[in-house]
Formats: structure tokens, sequence, C-alpha cells
């Protein structure tokens, strides 16, 4: 894994050409974000939809503006968090992204993390919760924070394009983020402990 990159552009950048995933035979452009705020709060989604598609920024279509909305409740604004997706194409008609284009995503996303040493983990929906928490379920354990293998604080939430589809999700979801908010808040205070442990990981490649 490539890993001396100067920014995240030139990190983007270069898995978009240094990648094998298939998805890209049939996606308009790779979808990601080039500024890491200082938060250290990084959000992971699933796979671009058509908007993102169409853009190449992450979460800009429906369930991001359900996603922002959701942030505001909790005083955060888009531009102080990071937000990524599992994958950086789109799959054909939305569909959920298998696991052979899981996989041919994986350094990228794993060189985006070493990148950011985030000090959050906030994954949307069941295959970013996968990826940390392989024994995790979404339906029992959204709202709920884990610690992954590298230390990192994992918090599990529901994908909001699931709260579109399904209402009652709304409601939960509004909960979950208030969980979120003192998550984070307790979470403040141990930070410095979790950016030292991160910059020694090299656990995250085997994800
Ligand atoms: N859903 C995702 O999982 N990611 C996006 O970027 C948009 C919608």
């Amino acid at each position: 894994m490539q890993s001396d990159f100067k920014s995240l552009k030139e990190l983007h950048q270069y898995y978009a050409v240094h990648n094998s995933c298939k998805l890209k035979e049939t996606a308009t452009q790779p979808v990601y974000e080039i500024e890491s705020p200082s938060s250290g709060i990084l959000f992971i989604g699933e796979a671009p939809g058509r908007n993102e598609d169409l853009q190449g920024r992450p979460f800009v279509g429906t369930a991001g503006k359900f996603l922002d909305e959701l942030l505001k409740t909790i005083d955060l604004k888009r531009d102080e968090v990071y937000v990524t997706n599992v994958v950086k194409y789109r799959p054909p008609n939305n569909r959920e992204p298998n696991d052979e284009e899981k996989k041919a995503c994986r350094v990228w996303l794993n060189s985006e993390l070493l990148f950011i040493k985030p000090k959050v983990i906030v994954t949307l929906g069941r295959h970013a919760l996968g990826k940390f928490i392989p024994d995790a379920h979404i339906s029992v354990d959204h709202g709920e924070s884990f610690t992954h293998s590298t230390g990192i604080p994992v918090f599990a939430m529901y994908h909001p394009a699931a709260a579109l589809y399904n209402p009652n999700l709304k409601e939960t979801m509004k909960e979950d983020f208030k969980k979120l908010q003192k998550f984070l808040s307790e979470n403040e205070k141990k930070k410095d402990a979790n950016t030292e442990k991160m910059a020694e990981i090299e656990d995250i490649l085997k994800l």
C-alpha cells in the first residue's frame, strides 16, 4: 500500500488509477472528499448513489440532505466532519456493493483511514459497520459504541437512506444522534490517546 501522500487529493487521485474495482466500468467517476476537517470525526456510508456519481462528492443527494439535517441537530456542520464510503464508485441501479467490490476498494479506504487518522468512526448502515465490527448487527447495535481492534472508537448508526424508506427510523436516528453527541463529548476527553494509538497502527491494514 502506498502511504506517503502529501494530500488527500493526491491519495484519491492515485487510487482512482490504481484500483481493480469493476464498478468503475459503469460509474461516471470515483466519489470522494478532498478536505479533512480537524474534528477527526469520520462518517462512512455504503456506496455512492446517482447524485454522488454525477458530482463526484459523497452524500450530496437525498440521503446526504438528511445526514446534514441530523448533523445540525447535534450542532455539527457538514464541513466539520469527513464523509466517505466503503466503495468509491456507484453500483449499477444503486444495488448494494458485493464482497468482491468491497475488497477491491479496501486498500483505498484503508489508506484514506491511515491518512486521516480518525478519532471516531461513525458507521452508516450495515456495510460500514461490518467492515469494522463484523459481529455486530445494525438492527440491534445502532446507537451503540464499540472499540475497534486498533483502539479507534466506532459508533453504529443506521444508514440515512433507510430512514427515507422507513419513516419510523427517522425518530430512531434522531435519538441515536443524541447518543452520538454524548459519546463524542465523552470521547473528546480521550482524543489524544486515540491519536497516539492510531499513529502506531498497522492492524488497520488487515481490515
Ligand atoms: N449513500 C451512501 O452510502 N453514500 C453516498 O455517498 C450516498 C448515498
